[in-house]
């Protein structure tokens, strides 16, 4: 008997109504809208209230892709929640969601692979599905970074943005569905991007945060020069392992970062302008939420048809990469 697959039927998101522009956090630091548009691609993005947390979010973008895909909380199997900056250490975040959801029967848990966690969450997923383990499994990314970031940090402040992104895997025989997927760590260059306090080796003291310990570092450029030969060769073995070539590929969905690093990608691998979806100029980087926010955008304006070869990929803190490839 055929291996079942995994195929989004359902997709959904949810974003902070507040909007930060480039231009307000040119009175916050020293920085220009500019040097931001020019070096990656941003001009605004949603930032959380004070009063808002992850798992609102999470939620809503979760109830979305429910509804799209007619299935009931209650017959949900499994929630992942990919994520970074969960409402609290303990207990996981997806567990909160669980229960707004009412999806009682489901397991669930969180997962940590920086911004890849979305595609690392879709590789998970599709284990309990191969399997037949599960039909009907929720996969959550969804960030709120404004709460880790230093705000007087001019080269991590501006980059970031909250949201949450979600898509609802059924288990179905046939063509549609995750085809491959490719998952990559080099722990080597963890520090990289790191919030480096909070968590055992540095637990939460007031001297942690006098030495700025419980805020986003990262090493941009380092990072930057890594991402590209990362991505391209997470998509090549994503896409050869499917038994197709990069021409197949009708949509090119990556994590959302920066447009330096995904026009070079698309450059490598032949992709026109036309055929890579970007949503960072409104969006920002919005880490493990970023992939399915895309989704979600173009498939509620009508832009993918059935049959399209999707290639999603991520790149982020671990370091972490991968590509997954979906067939519409
Ligand atoms: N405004 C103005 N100037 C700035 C700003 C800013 N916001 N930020 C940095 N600069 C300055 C720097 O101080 C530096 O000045 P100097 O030359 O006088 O020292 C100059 O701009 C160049 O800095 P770089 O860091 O070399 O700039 P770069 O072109 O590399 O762009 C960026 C920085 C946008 C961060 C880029 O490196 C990048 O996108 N890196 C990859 C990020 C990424 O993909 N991360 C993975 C996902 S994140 C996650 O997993 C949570």
């Amino acid at each position: 008997m055929e291996r079942p697959r995994s195929r989004i039927s359902g997709t959904g998101r949810s974003l902070p109504e507040r909007v930060l522009t480039n231009h307000e956090l040119e009175s916050m630091v020293d920085t220009t809208d500019e040097w931001i548009t020019t070096r990656t691609g941003i001009r605004e993005r949603h930032i959380a209230r004070e009063d808002e947390c992850l798992s609102k979010f999470a939620a809503e973008a979760g109830r979305q892709a429910l509804e799209m895909a007619g299935v009931k909380p209650e017959d949900l199997d499994l929630i992942i929640l990919a994520t970074v900056t969960g409402d609290q250490p303990i207990p996981a975040t997806s567990c909160f969601v669980q229960d707004m959801l009412g999806a009682k029967k489901a397991a669930a848990f969180d997962m940590q692979a920086g911004c890849s966690g979305f595609i690392y969450a879709l590789g998970v997923a599709d284990q309990f599905i191969g399997t037949g383990t599960y039909s009907k499994v929720l996969v959550v990314g969804c960030e709120v970074l404004s709460k880790f970031l230093d705000w007087k940090d001019r080269a991590t402040c501006v980059l970031f943005g909250d949201g949450a992104g979600a898509v609802l895997l059924s288990a179905e025989h046939g063509s549609r569905g995750l085809l491959s997927t490719s998952l990559h760590a080099d722990g080597s260059m963890a520090e990289f991007i790191t919030l480096p306090g909070g968590g055992s080796k540095i637990p939460v003291s007031h001297g942690m945060i006098d030495q700025n310990l419980h805020t986003i570092k990262m090493k941009g450029n380092e990072t930057f020069k890594i991402a590209v030969r990362s991505i391209e060769s997470a998509c090549r073995e994503a896409i050869s392992k499917a038994g197709l070539t990069p021409a197949d590929v009708r949509w090119f969905v990556p994590h959302q970062a920066n447009t330096r690093i995904i026009n070079a990608v698309a450059d490598r691998l032949g992709w026109p302008p036309e055929e890579i979806y970007l949503n960072i100029d409104r969006i920002g980087n919005t880490s493990a939420a970023s992939i399915p926010i895309a989704l979600d955008e173009m498939v509620r304006a009508g832009q993918i048809s059935e049959n399209d070869i999707l290639l999603f990929a991520a790149f982020g803190a671990g370091l972490t990469w991968g590509s997954a490839l979906v067939r519409w």
